[in-house]
């Protein structure tokens, strides 16, 4: 089994990263919490999946398991389902000195997270990341949401797990397209921090191949992610390095109206654009974007800049406010493995996109 621990000033947990290691979840989970009474949330995909399992494993653990599932999609990190929840939880009388569990993808461990945080000013709890992007990014460093009307992310906190066991055969069951989203995010990961861990990818041959290695991928991701959040808990600093990518993969996104690309292939077509602009600037080592885009292409990604309209991208990207003018700090590559923040004045964004 790989281990690694987040070791933060106020709390310090534990990442376990076994394949099949879901047949163990009930026994790892004893270790840290001997009460009867346990509440796990869920998508009704992973519960389809994986909810029969993982009830009789907590109970043959002496556990009394209550479920609560929510539908699957972004939908579900809503202020009308965070109310539902507290509602379920409640009406199953839960008190401060239980547990949660999220199972499920970063949805659900968002919106666990979020009610874990705040329900009854706080309650422990674990997560059990079952997509790619929960298990190498969204289960680990604490940030926790849901939406509002007006957008993504803006009511949230950051409160850390107890846990986070991960089992990565349960990828298995995960749709394609989760699946190459995800991997955007581990391109990202080697792009900025690990060289090695962007060489081991290229260098994957068959799929099988791929998968022979996940647990590693997986724990690379999750100590590149570690070392980021120990560094900068509060993303102030450093840990907006992981936002590389983003800026522009989010304007993406949005000027298709959240539904032609995913966030992966935003952030995949983002890695590439900017990092074209900045070798062209002589930012970054020459062939680095080329490096890039080969490796987006091998994982089918998108990497070529939709047409868009310049003013809707300058929107997306916060540049119409009347604030515009002031800052923003770039995430730009020097080479593979090693990135840096830029900060320019928000005009300046235009030679970059
Ligand atoms: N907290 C953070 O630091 C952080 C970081 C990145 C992203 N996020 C958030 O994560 C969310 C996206 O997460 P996501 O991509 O996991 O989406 P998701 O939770 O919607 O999961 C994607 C789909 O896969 C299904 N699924 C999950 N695991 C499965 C499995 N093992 N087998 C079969 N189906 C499975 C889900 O039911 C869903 O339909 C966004 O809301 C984003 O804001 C949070």
């Amino acid at each position: 089994m790989k281990k690694l621990k987040i070791d933060l000033p106020e709390k310090q947990y534990d990442i376990l990263i076994e394949k099949g290691l879901r047949r163990q979840f009930g026994s790892e989970i004893k270790k840290l919490y001997t009460n009867k009474k346990i509440f796990i949330i869920t998508d009704q995909n992973v519960y389809n999946i994986y909810g029969e399992e993982f009830e009789k494993d907590l109970k043959s653990n002496g556990f009394e398991p209550y479920f609560t599932v929510v539908e699957p999609g972004e939908k579900s990190k809503s202020i009308a389902v965070l109310e539902s929840v507290y509602d379920s939880l409640l009406d199953k009388e839960i008190t401060r000195s239980d547990m949660i569990v999220a199972l499920g993808g970063g949805v659900v461990g968002d919106l666990t997270g979020f009610v874990a945080a705040t329900l009854l000013r706080g309650i422990r709890f674990m997560q059990i990341p079952t997509s790619l992007l929960a298990q190498i990014d969204s289960s680990v460093g604490g940030k926790v949401a849901v939406n509002l009307e007006k957008g993504k992310n803006l009511v949230g906190n950051f409160y850390h797990p107890d846990a986070v066991l991960i089992d990565p055969e349960m990828l298995l069951t995960l749709e394609k397209r989760y699946f190459y989203d995800g991997m955007a995010e581990v391109i990202k990961y080697g792009c900025i921090k690990s060289e090695e861990l962007f060489r081991m990818l290229e260098s994957y041959v068959t799929e099988e191949e791929f998968f022979d290695n996940i647990d590693d991928i997986i724990y690379r991701c999750c100590d590149i992610k570690r070392a980021v959040v120990e560094e900068d808990e509060k993303d102030t600093g450093n840990r907006m390095l992981l936002n590389f990518g983003h800026t522009l993969g989010h304007a993406v996104e949005k000027c298709f109206g959240y539904e032609k690309y995913t966030h992966g292939e935003g952030v995949a077509i983002g890695m590439y654009n900017i990092t074209l602009r900045s070798e062209a600037k002589g930012e970054t080592e020459a062939g680095v974007a080329e490096s890039i885009k080969s490796l987006l292409v091998k994982y089918k990604l998108p990497y070529e800049m939709p047409e868009m309209d310049e003013e809707e991208v300058k929107k997306a990207i916060g540049l119409d406010k009347k604030s515009s003018s002031g800052s923003i700090t770039l995430i730009l590559v020097k080479r593979i493995g090693e990135s840096y923040l830029k900060k320019i004045a928000k005009e300046e964004i235009v030679d970059y996109i």
